[in-house]
């Protein structure tokens, strides 16, 4: 018999331009969790691009759940290369930040400066000015509030760059290119940018930015490698690690197994474990975590014994350890504890991941073919005639259409009605008249385009009205 073909695995490159399309595969081979209604049901008017099935996947989103729910901070960090105008394929997170914005979320927003220029090979003074023009101003006229929000630049600021600087102390180049591919060839300044990127996530846990708490990052599925690196990352300088009950002990004669049906509090690095232990067992007795009379300290494995069964730390879902509610409660009780003393003390970010939305062409949107594009700064009778021109799911023709039903799963137009144009009333009518034939390809766009230059029309006015808050939302460093 013959055996199924193995499928290729699927390839993520942050750098690349491939179109991503197997999204239930990223979830199987990559683990990203999926994003339902059990998610976005923790808040009160969930955006439409959770209801509508846009943001497709998370990584450790709990932790924001835990947030919200018990009404403590947290915060939204994510970045743009300038690389480029601005089209509608950003708008996606854009939107997404500035809901969360609305929904108790301080704001954080890099841009990347240095890595346009080291991955793109940009002028650091085009970079800047497009950043400006395009990022800045577009986001505050989609309604970014100056007020719990920033907006920096990688190159400029330095608690950036000296944190990407410690971080490059625990990796190596192996490591770096099993995650991103890199070769022989590839410049140092690029080597570096993913650190620069972790050091962007992770600098908003300083104390002078809010100290340790969840961090939502907002992204397309192409920078999962960078979450990745950036969690493991985060746990590499934490002090304390959670772990379950089997703990493998290599010794001298042999492998020796030591079996604990008990949470424990591992110490990273040699310095004084003893010490790390004592602050720990103060720590949990003091936030009332853990059961005090069984707490045990065994310095010797620098380890603190919990008294705690790790079903109700850990959740095993596909023979992976995840933290339940009061684990994630311990981890954010000792990071704290562990900035406190001078460490970093991150808490693992947490991610959201988009869709792609498809170019007009149908590839990807990008900025470098123009006409796969729609841009926040179009001319509207420019964008009109690109929509126009759009390629669409219908029939060879309009009979056959008629007949037997177009496919809004295979439309660019769709899409746009999907990500950005309707409300629901309006995108329930699309679909329902385009797979039901009741529907033909031309006057679709036609009402497609309509929407897209009210949009693009009133887009530019709000522009022009907040032109004057650039200044109040750029940091000076
Ligand atoms: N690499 C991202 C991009 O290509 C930009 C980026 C820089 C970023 N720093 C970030 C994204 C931090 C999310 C979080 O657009
Ligand atoms: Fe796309 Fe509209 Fe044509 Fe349906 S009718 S395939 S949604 S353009």
């Amino acid at each position: 018999m013959k055996s199924p073909r193995p499928r290729p695995p699927v390839q993520i490159d942050p750098w690349g331009s491939n179109q991503v399309q197997d999204y239930a595969r990223l979830r199987d081979e990559f683990g990203i969790e999926p994003f339902g209604a059990e998610e976005w049901g923790v808040f009160s008017s969930p955006h439409r691009l959770f209801r509508r099935g846009v943001v497709f996947g998370h990584r450790d989103f709990q932790r924001i759940e835990d947030a919200i729910r018990g009404h403590d901070p947290w915060a939204v960090m994510t970045g743009l290369m300038p690389s480029g105008d601005m089209h509608l394929g950003h708008k996606m997170v854009m939107d997404q930040v500035v809901a969360h914005q609305a929904q108790g979320a301080d704001i954080h927003i890099a841009i990347a400066d240095y890595e346009a220029v080291a991955a793109r090979g940009l002028t650091l003074e085009k970079a800047r000015a497009l950043a400006l023009d395009q990022y800045v101003l577009n986001y505050l006229a989609l309604g970014l509030d100056p007020g719990r929000a920033e907006v920096y630049f990688q190159t400029q600021r330095r608690r950036v760059r000296d944190l990407a600087d410690r971080f490059a102390q625990k990796v190596n180049l192996s490591q770096l290119q099993a995650l991103y591919g890199f070769g022989g060839e590839t410049s140092l300044a690029h080597i570096n940018a993913p650190l620069v990127q972790a050091a962007d996530i992770l600098h908003v846990q300083r104390e002078e930015l809010g100290g340790p708490r969840p961090v939502l990052v907002p992204v397309g599925v192409d920078q999962d490698p960078h979450i990745r690196f950036t969690r493991d990352i985060a746990s590499r300088f934490r002090r304390f690690n959670i772990a379950g009950s089997t703990i493998t002990n290599q010794g001298g004669e042999g492998q020796k197994t030591l079996v604990q049906d008990e949470v424990g509090l591992f110490v990273r690095g040699k310095e004084d474990p003893g010490r790390w232990l004592d602050i720990a067992d103060d720590v949990l007795g003091k936030a009332g975590i853990s059961v005090a009379d069984q707490r045990r300290k065994q310095p010797d494995y620098r380890v603190l014994w919990t008294g705690m069964k790790p079903d109700s730390v850990f959740v095993d879902s596909d023979g992976k350890a995840r933290l339940r509610r009061l684990g994630r409660d311990m981890d954010l009780v000792l990071a704290r504890a562990e900035q406190e003393r001078g460490e970093f003390g991150f808490i693992q970010p947490s991610a959201t991941f988009h869709r792609f939305i498809t170019g007009l062409d149908g590839g990807k949107m990008s900025s470098s073919r123009p006409d796969s594009s729609i841009f926040l700064t179009e001319d509207p009778g420019v964008a009109e005639k690109k929509l126009m021109r759009s390629i669409t799911g219908g029939r060879a023709t309009a009979e056959e259409q008629r007949r037997e039903g177009a496919d809004p799963s295979k439309c660019p137009v769709y899409e746009l009605y999907l990500y950005h144009l309707a409300d629901d009333a309006r995108l329930e009518t699309v679909y329902s008249e385009c797979t039901g034939g009741e529907r033909l390809c031309g006057g679709c766009k036609r009402e497609a385009a309509g929407l897209l230059v009210e949009f693009l029309a009133s887009h530019k006015e709000r522009r022009d009205e907040v032109a004057h808050l650039v200044g109040e939302i750029v940091a000076d460093d």
